[in-house]
Protein backbone atom coordinates (compact mmCIF):
# COMPACT_ATOMS: atom_id res chain seq x y z
CA UNK A 1 0.00 0.00 0.00
CA UNK A 2 1.16 3.37 -0.98
CA UNK A 3 0.68 6.78 1.33
CA UNK A 4 -0.24 9.57 0.35
CA UNK A 5 1.26 13.00 2.30
CA UNK A 6 -1.39 13.64 4.86
CA UNK A 7 -0.85 9.60 5.21
CA UNK A 8 -4.12 8.36 3.96
CA UNK A 9 -3.59 5.00 2.16
CA UNK A 10 -4.05 4.76 -1.43
CA UNK A 11 -3.57 2.49 -4.33
CA UNK A 12 -0.51 2.15 -5.94
CA UNK A 13 -1.10 3.46 -9.70
CA UNK A 14 0.42 0.06 -11.02
CA UNK A 15 0.59 -2.83 -9.64
CA UNK A 16 4.10 -4.79 -9.60
CA UNK A 17 3.49 -8.45 -9.90
CA UNK A 18 6.10 -11.19 -10.05
CA UNK A 19 6.34 -11.86 -13.42
CA UNK A 20 7.25 -15.69 -13.91
CA UNK A 21 10.02 -17.31 -16.97
CA UNK A 22 8.55 -20.33 -16.79
CA UNK A 23 5.06 -18.60 -18.41
CA UNK A 24 6.97 -15.99 -20.23
CA UNK A 25 10.26 -16.33 -23.12
CA UNK A 26 10.36 -12.27 -22.69
CA UNK A 27 11.12 -13.12 -18.74
CA UNK A 28 13.33 -15.97 -19.29
CA UNK A 29 15.98 -14.11 -22.10
CA UNK A 30 15.51 -11.05 -19.13
CA UNK A 31 16.22 -13.51 -16.48
CA UNK A 32 19.26 -15.26 -18.41
CA UNK A 33 21.11 -12.06 -18.34
CA UNK A 34 19.50 -9.92 -21.50
CA UNK A 35 18.58 -6.99 -19.51
CA UNK A 36 18.74 -4.34 -22.73
CA UNK A 37 15.49 -5.81 -23.31
CA UNK A 38 13.56 -4.83 -20.37
CA UNK A 39 10.97 -2.18 -22.21
CA UNK A 40 11.54 1.59 -21.08
CA UNK A 41 8.55 3.83 -20.10
CA UNK A 42 8.37 5.17 -23.21
CA UNK A 43 8.31 2.52 -25.37
CA UNK A 44 5.31 1.37 -28.38
CA UNK A 45 5.20 -2.22 -28.56
CA UNK A 46 3.88 -4.78 -31.60
CA UNK A 47 3.50 -7.70 -29.63
CA UNK A 48 2.62 -10.88 -31.90
CA UNK A 49 1.30 -14.00 -30.21
CA UNK A 50 -0.42 -12.08 -27.61
CA UNK A 51 -2.30 -15.60 -26.16
CA UNK A 52 -4.59 -14.38 -23.20
CA UNK A 53 -2.07 -11.73 -22.29
CA UNK A 54 0.04 -13.35 -19.65
CA UNK A 55 3.27 -11.28 -20.51
CA UNK A 56 1.71 -8.38 -22.02
CA UNK A 57 0.31 -7.78 -18.83
CA UNK A 58 3.80 -7.20 -17.39
CA UNK A 59 4.91 -5.10 -20.58
CA UNK A 60 1.79 -2.93 -19.66
CA UNK A 61 2.63 -2.35 -16.43
CA UNK A 62 6.28 -1.67 -17.44
CA UNK A 63 5.46 1.06 -20.53
CA UNK A 64 3.39 3.92 -20.40
CA UNK A 65 2.65 4.11 -23.97
CA UNK A 66 0.70 1.50 -26.11
CA UNK A 67 1.31 -2.31 -26.74
CA UNK A 68 -1.04 -3.80 -30.32
CA UNK A 69 -1.07 -7.19 -28.83
CA UNK A 70 -1.97 -9.97 -32.26
CA UNK A 71 -3.75 -13.08 -31.32
CA UNK A 72 -5.47 -15.24 -33.90
CA UNK A 73 -7.22 -17.77 -31.64
CA UNK A 74 -10.60 -16.80 -30.52
CA UNK A 75 -10.40 -18.53 -27.22
CA UNK A 76 -7.51 -16.88 -25.94
CA UNK A 77 -8.77 -13.06 -27.53
CA UNK A 78 -11.28 -13.17 -25.55
CA UNK A 79 -9.48 -13.00 -22.21
CA UNK A 80 -6.79 -10.55 -23.76
CA UNK A 81 -9.66 -8.50 -24.93
CA UNK A 82 -10.57 -8.69 -21.13
CA UNK A 83 -7.56 -7.63 -19.92
CA UNK A 84 -7.31 -5.05 -22.29
CA UNK A 85 -10.87 -3.43 -20.70
CA UNK A 86 -9.03 -2.92 -17.60
CA UNK A 87 -6.09 -1.72 -18.67
CA UNK A 88 -5.55 1.73 -20.06
CA UNK A 89 -2.50 0.79 -22.91
CA UNK A 90 -3.57 -2.78 -24.40
CA UNK A 91 -4.85 -2.39 -28.01
CA UNK A 92 -5.64 -6.31 -28.99
CA UNK A 93 -5.83 -7.06 -32.25
CA UNK A 94 -7.58 -10.28 -33.13
CA UNK A 95 -5.65 -11.07 -36.53
CA UNK A 96 -3.72 -13.60 -38.02
CA UNK A 97 0.53 -12.26 -37.49
CA UNK A 98 0.33 -12.60 -41.38
CA UNK A 99 -1.66 -10.35 -42.03
CA UNK A 100 -0.03 -7.53 -42.20
CA UNK A 101 -2.76 -4.81 -44.38
CA UNK A 102 -5.36 -5.74 -41.26
CA UNK A 103 -2.93 -5.03 -38.45
CA UNK A 104 -1.61 -1.75 -40.16
CA UNK A 105 -5.01 -0.34 -39.83
CA UNK A 106 -5.74 -1.69 -36.53
CA UNK A 107 -2.14 0.73 -35.43
CA UNK A 108 -3.47 3.91 -37.37
CA UNK A 109 -0.01 4.55 -37.90
CA UNK A 110 1.35 4.39 -34.55
CA UNK A 111 5.36 4.07 -35.31
CA UNK A 112 6.94 1.10 -32.84
CA UNK A 113 9.71 1.21 -30.45
CA UNK A 114 9.88 -2.86 -29.95
CA UNK A 115 8.83 -5.89 -32.31
CA UNK A 116 7.81 -9.01 -30.31
CA UNK A 117 6.92 -12.50 -31.67
CA UNK A 118 6.33 -15.58 -29.89
CA UNK A 119 4.51 -17.73 -32.56
CA UNK A 120 5.29 -21.22 -32.27
CA UNK A 121 4.32 -21.73 -36.27
CA UNK A 122 6.22 -23.83 -39.04
CA UNK A 123 6.49 -19.90 -40.86
CA UNK A 124 7.74 -18.36 -37.45
CA UNK A 125 11.32 -16.78 -39.12
CA UNK A 126 8.76 -15.65 -42.31
CA UNK A 127 6.21 -14.07 -40.28
CA UNK A 128 8.82 -11.88 -38.21
CA UNK A 129 10.38 -10.95 -41.77
CA UNK A 130 7.10 -9.76 -42.85
CA UNK A 131 6.30 -7.85 -40.14
CA UNK A 132 9.38 -6.41 -39.55
CA UNK A 133 9.54 -5.41 -43.31
CA UNK A 134 6.77 -3.61 -42.51
CA UNK A 135 6.72 -2.16 -38.63
CA UNK A 136 10.33 -1.85 -38.29
CA UNK A 137 13.09 0.25 -38.81
CA UNK A 138 17.05 0.46 -37.73
CA UNK A 139 16.09 1.47 -34.18
CA UNK A 140 13.72 -0.85 -33.48
CA UNK A 141 14.60 -3.45 -31.11
CA UNK A 142 13.39 -6.98 -32.76
CA UNK A 143 12.70 -9.23 -30.19
CA UNK A 144 12.65 -13.44 -31.24
CA UNK A 145 11.40 -16.52 -29.39
CA UNK A 146 12.09 -19.17 -31.57
CA UNK A 147 10.23 -22.58 -31.02
CA UNK A 148 12.50 -24.97 -32.92
CA UNK A 149 9.54 -28.07 -32.41
CA UNK A 150 7.34 -25.93 -34.64
CA UNK A 151 9.59 -26.01 -37.52
CA UNK A 152 11.05 -29.29 -37.38
CA UNK A 153 11.32 -32.60 -35.27
CA UNK A 154 14.79 -32.70 -36.06
CA UNK A 155 17.71 -31.61 -33.68
CA UNK A 156 17.22 -28.15 -31.77
CA UNK A 157 20.47 -27.17 -32.42
CA UNK A 158 20.59 -27.81 -35.89
CA UNK A 159 17.21 -25.89 -36.56
CA UNK A 160 18.60 -23.23 -34.60
CA UNK A 161 21.66 -22.92 -36.98
CA UNK A 162 19.51 -23.23 -39.88
CA UNK A 163 16.81 -20.19 -38.31
CA UNK A 164 20.43 -18.29 -37.83
CA UNK A 165 21.42 -18.37 -40.97
CA UNK A 166 17.99 -17.00 -42.78
CA UNK A 167 18.07 -14.67 -39.93
CA UNK A 168 21.41 -13.18 -41.16
CA UNK A 169 20.16 -12.40 -44.38
CA UNK A 170 17.31 -10.04 -42.73
CA UNK A 171 19.09 -8.77 -39.32
CA UNK A 172 21.92 -8.04 -37.20
CA UNK A 173 21.85 -10.68 -34.53
CA UNK A 174 22.52 -8.54 -31.41
CA UNK A 175 21.79 -11.35 -28.89
CA UNK A 176 21.63 -15.24 -29.10
CA UNK A 177 20.87 -17.53 -26.30
CA UNK A 178 19.26 -20.33 -25.38
CA UNK A 179 15.72 -20.37 -22.98
CA UNK A 180 17.10 -23.45 -21.61
CA UNK A 181 16.15 -24.72 -18.61
CA UNK A 182 12.88 -22.54 -18.29
CA UNK A 183 11.43 -23.30 -22.05
CA UNK A 184 13.38 -26.27 -23.53
CA UNK A 185 14.76 -26.51 -27.43
CA UNK A 186 13.23 -22.64 -27.40
CA UNK A 187 16.11 -19.76 -28.28
CA UNK A 188 16.06 -16.06 -28.09
CA UNK A 189 17.21 -13.07 -30.28
CA UNK A 190 17.82 -9.95 -30.36
CA UNK A 191 18.02 -8.30 -33.22
CA UNK A 192 17.63 -5.18 -35.45
CA UNK A 193 17.23 -4.51 -39.31
CA UNK A 194 20.17 -4.26 -41.48
C1 LIG B 1 3.23 -19.57 -26.96
S1 LIG B 1 1.73 -18.70 -27.10
C2 LIG B 1 2.20 -17.06 -26.65
C3 LIG B 1 2.37 -16.83 -25.16
C4 LIG B 1 2.52 -15.35 -24.87
N1 LIG B 1 3.55 -14.76 -25.70
C5 LIG B 1 2.87 -15.07 -23.41
O1 LIG B 1 4.06 -15.04 -23.08
O2 LIG B 1 1.95 -14.84 -22.63
C6 LIG B 1 1.57 -18.48 -28.82
C7 LIG B 1 0.32 -17.76 -29.23
O3 LIG B 1 0.43 -17.43 -30.61
C8 LIG B 1 -0.85 -17.56 -31.20
N2 LIG B 1 -0.68 -17.69 -32.65
C9 LIG B 1 -0.29 -18.79 -33.35
N3 LIG B 1 -0.23 -18.52 -34.66
C10 LIG B 1 -0.58 -17.21 -34.80
C11 LIG B 1 -0.72 -16.35 -35.92
N4 LIG B 1 -0.45 -16.76 -37.16
N5 LIG B 1 -1.11 -15.08 -35.70
C12 LIG B 1 -1.37 -14.62 -34.45
N6 LIG B 1 -1.26 -15.39 -33.34
C13 LIG B 1 -0.87 -16.68 -33.52
C14 LIG B 1 -1.43 -18.79 -30.54
O4 LIG B 1 -2.84 -18.83 -30.65
C15 LIG B 1 -0.94 -18.63 -29.09
O5 LIG B 1 -1.89 -17.98 -28.29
Amino acid sequence: MVFTKDKTPRKPSKLYREWNPLKSKWCAAIRKGIEEIIPPKDAVVLYLGASTGTTVSHISDLTDEIIFAVENSAEMAIPLIRLAEKRRNIAPIFSDARDIEYIKKAMFGKKINILFQDIPSRDQVEILIKNSDEFADKNTQILFSLKTQSISQQNPDRTYREVTEKLKKHFLILKNISLDPFHRKHYFFVLSKI
